[in-house]
């Protein structure tokens, strides 16, 4: 079976496909619809997008106009990073809701463990009440999984010291180079999954020479090889494209990138990822 079809099993029995279709830097509107539909039309069945991202909305009008059963398409939205109460979380969710237009959610992640206008802030107070409020939701069936995303192993020990349900996912920035194996490592231990967003570094990533070199050598692109490497780790990469050509290449990742390869992956190091 096609990677693109397998799926990984959640702490909680839920199944997530494996790839992931990432949504974050697509324009709300039509370009997110289009986007969608393409990746649906191409067997795509794991979207994720975020209230942040502001395209929940175009992100559900595709998946209904796309004819595909909701069931069979695992949806994921995240509680904007700023919002640290309980009340504020469960309104959040609400307008998640309304904007996807659906009865349910998947998979539902605190987007960061502190503002993004203030990183690094101390926030395990108001990611405790948060993580509550969507502990409730999942209890009451409207969401199939909860998690966080963004999170150091300290931060997620906070939510595990308070709360009643270990956190099914933790997305973070994984790609080849960036060091996460201390993250990596806690979440194994405590049974959290990880997803890997910005598999591609954003774009960066795809004119490193050891990764050139490697798709050389199994005859496909460099972001392939990057997905792949993910698949390998036991993640699963979002990779984001709005070109139906990528949209399609990105899922046609069913090679075996050798040990020896692997360990080649494993000599680049750094963050290529640049913001401005
Ligand atoms: P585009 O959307 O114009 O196709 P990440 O998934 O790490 O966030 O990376 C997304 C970036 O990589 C986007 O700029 C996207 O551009 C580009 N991208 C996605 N898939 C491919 C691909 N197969 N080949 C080259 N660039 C790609």
């Amino acid at each position: 079976m096609k990677v693109l079809n397998q799926t990984y099993t959640l702490n909680n029995g839920v199944k997530m496909p494996k790839i992931g279709f990432g949504t974050w830097q697509i324009k709300p509107g039509d370009d997110t619809y289009q986007a969608v539909t393409l990746a649906l039309k191409n067997g795509y069945r794991h979207i994720d997008t975020a209230e942040g991202y502001q395209n929940e909305k175009s992100v559900g009008e595709a998946i209904r106009d796309s004819g595909i059963k909701r069931e069979e398409i695992f949806v994921t939205s995240k509680l904007e990073s700023h919002i640290k109460d309980y009340e504020g979380a469960l309104l959040a969710f609400e307008k998640t809701m309304e904007a996807l237009a659906f009865d349910y959610i998947d998979l539902f992640i605190i987007h960061a463990p502190w503002p993004w206008s203030e990183m690094g802030k101390d926030c395990k107070e108001g990611n405790v009440l948060a993580y509550k409020a969507m502990e409730k939701l999942y209890k009451e069936g409207r969401i199939r999984a909860i998690g966080v995303s963004n999170f150091s192993p300290s931060d997620i020990e906070n939510i595990l010291n308070h709360c009643d349900v270990v956190p099914a996912v933790n997305q973070i920035g994984y790609f080849i180079g960036i060091d996460q194996s201390e993250t990596i490592s806690y979440c194994n231990e405590k049974g959290i999954f990880i997803e890997a967003y910005s598999p591609l570094g954003i774009g960066y990533l795809l004119d490193n020479p050891i990764i050139n070199q490697v798709a050389q050598t199994y005859k496909v692109s460099p972001a392939q090889i990057c997905i792949r490497y993910l698949i390998q780790k036991g993640t699963a990469p979002l990779p984001k494209s709005v070109h139906e050509h990528r949209i399609i290449q990105n899922t046609d990742v069913d090679f075996e990138i050798k040990d020896e390869d692997m360990a080649l992956l494993e000599t680049v190091k750094g963050d290529p990822r640049r913001w401005s």
